[in-house]
């Protein structure tokens, strides 16, 4: 009898255990948003399918585009199903939506609720909001000819000193000093001279990036139940980074409102800090919280540009140092020659360039392009069915509110259909289309295309073509490949993987 009851108590254990884990999966996932015609990439027969699925796609995200691009969109037309490492399923959607993605209201398609998800873990009063946007889509595009000097002055600065003035080779860390001269440069426009000289604040601006994602991985595996219970432990190294930086900022942003209440409006520094709390002030935000709200937003706002930049700086450094013919190079330099002659004198003299200036450099702006264009890894327009009945697509099938959409950019830029030789690096391909890199197309979608492209699509294509243009002019330089090892999934989540190194030494 005993023996019986043992085995019953043990039966109803292992019941409740897999009531209570279907229901964990359930409530972690949001699989069930998937219609079930639309097939899956990658999920396999077994148990916790869809949270394996979810976990191998941190590695697989290429190959899993891939598949879902040519097996599924192209071949049969219609949209596949991938499991995502940071966040609910996306359904990639064929090529041909790729205007309507674009074109569509936030009341349909938004990339709002997807955007929060990152807000919240900076800080929860950001949820929903779009003031940053507003800066850098009306302020910073509006004012970037006439802030063209100040980058380029920073630019000289920064690289002067990162890169130094050896004429022997020296090797450095490749990211890792993209990272302080991109940080360094943007944050000269986001928040003024000292600050974006200030060592450790650097440091926690970039340092930021690398905490926020896998605390995004943890949060999204917990069930929702614990999500919030638990947001104080997954947002803890954001928050030491938040810390870093909060101290320096807290007394610009004083600084700041004293001068907006105090002195002429065009005696005030242009910067994207001035117009966020000239803007919030107008809008009567809380005084109690303001301080802390800006900081987020700057925040945010080094989230959005320092790690994209680094990949992009990084890529195009790396091919035109793999371009054994050295043609494009030659002709990239020729040009940054010929339009910076005058410019950057020895010790950071001469006229800085202007706007029209940086406009000549248009091989340096290709190369950049097709660094971008094979670059891309991550899918293209991501949004979030928004409309309240959801959306049809043209083949009837349903997608409620909240399924999240995308394309596959990394398909559509690799197509040989759309780029032919696709694989092969090759900036002069861009040279018919005469188009720069921050115009989005059906086939080229690195800043996206759209009401919601980039918003810092301009800035920083001015900035990246004017360092390239200065790095080319005054150094030799040559990438050495790390050596190949296994990178576990703390290093490639926190972007400390083993990195190229840039061996480099300043021209005579
Ligand atoms: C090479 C560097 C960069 C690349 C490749 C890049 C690319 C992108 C892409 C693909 C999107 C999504 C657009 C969409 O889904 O339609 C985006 C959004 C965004 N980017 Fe960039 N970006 C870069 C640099 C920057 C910089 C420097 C800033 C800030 C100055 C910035 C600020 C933002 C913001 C705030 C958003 C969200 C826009 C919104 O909510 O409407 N990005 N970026």
């Amino acid at each position: 009898m005993i023996f019986l009851s043992d085995i019953t108590t043990l039966a109803y254990g292992a019941l409740a255990l897999i009531i209570i884990l279907t229901l964990v999966n359930k409530l972690t996932t949001w699989e069930h948003i998937v219609p079930l015609n639309i097939p899956w990439i990658d999920r396999r027969a077994e148990p916790f399918s869809y949270l394996r699925a979810k976990w191998r796609s941190f590695l697989n995200m290429r190959q899993n585009m891939t598949t879902a691009y040519y097996t599924v969109n192209k071949q049969q037309g219609r949209a596949a199903a991938i499991a995502i490492a940071f966040g609910r399923p996306q359904i990639v959607l064929p090529p041909k939506y790729v205007r309507w993605i674009a074109t569509q209201p936030d009341t349909v398609l938004s990339m709002d609720p997807i955007n929060d998800e990152f807000h919240y873990f900076l800080r929860d009063g950001l949820v929903g909001d779009l003031l940053l946007n507003e800066a850098l889509r009306r302020k910073l595009s509006q004012y970037l000819p006439e802030l063209i000097a100040e980058m380029s002055e920073e630019i000289v600065l920064a690289v002067d000193k990162v890169l130094g003035s050896e004429e022997e080779w020296r090797a450095l860390p490749l990211r890792d000093t993209m990272r302080t001269i991109a940080a360094r440069v943007s944050n000269r426009l986001f928040v003024g001279t000292e600050l974006c000289r200030n060592e450790d604040y650097v440091r926690h601006a970039v340092g930021l990036g690398m905490a926020v994602m896998p605390q995004t991985l943890v949060q999204d595996l917990l069930p929702r139940v614990l999500k919030f219970p638990l947001s104080f432990a997954t947002k803890l190294f954001t928050r030491i980074s938040l810390a870093g930086i909060t101290k320096h900022l807290v007394p610009v942003i004083r600084q700041r409102i004293r001068d907006i209440q105090t002195i002429e409006k065009d005696q005030l520094p242009r910067e994207l800090l001035t117009w966020l709390a000239q803007r919030a002030l107008q809008r009567g935000e809380s005084p109690a919280s303001l301080e802390h709200t800006l900081v987020a937003r700057i925040a945010v706002v080094n989230l959005a540009a320092i790690e994209t930049t680094v990949k992009a700086l990084t890529t195009c450094l790396e091919d035109i140092a793999a371009d054994t013919s050295r043609d494009y190079l030659a002709l990239m330099k020729d040009e940054a020659h010929s339009v910076l002659s005058g410019c950057y004198g020895p010790g950071g003299g001469g006229a800085p360039p202007t706007k029209a200036d940086v406009d000549k450099l248009v091989h340096i702006d290709r190369a950049l392009k097709e660094s971008l264009r094979l670059g891309m890894v991550l899918p293209g327009l991501i949004r979030q069915v928004t409309a309240p009945n959801g959306v049809t697509l043209d083949d009837g099938t349903h997608l409620r509110c909240g399924a999240r959409i995308s394309v596959a950019a990394y398909g559509i830029h690799r197509d040989e259909e759309n780029w032919p030789d696709a694989t092969t690096y090759n900036p002069s391909r861009h040279e018919g289309d005469s188009l720069p890199m921050s115009r989005g197309t059906e086939k080229y979608l690195a800043f996206s295309m759209g009401r919601r492209a980039c918003p810092g699509r301009f800035f920083v294509s001015d900035e990246m073509k004017l360092l390239t243009a200065y790095i080319i002019t005054r150094y030799e330089i040559k990438v050495v490949k790390p050596p190949v090892t296994k990178v576990g999934l703390v290093q490639e989540l926190t972007m400390r993987g083993p990195q190229e190194q840039l061996l480099v030494r300043r021209i005579k």
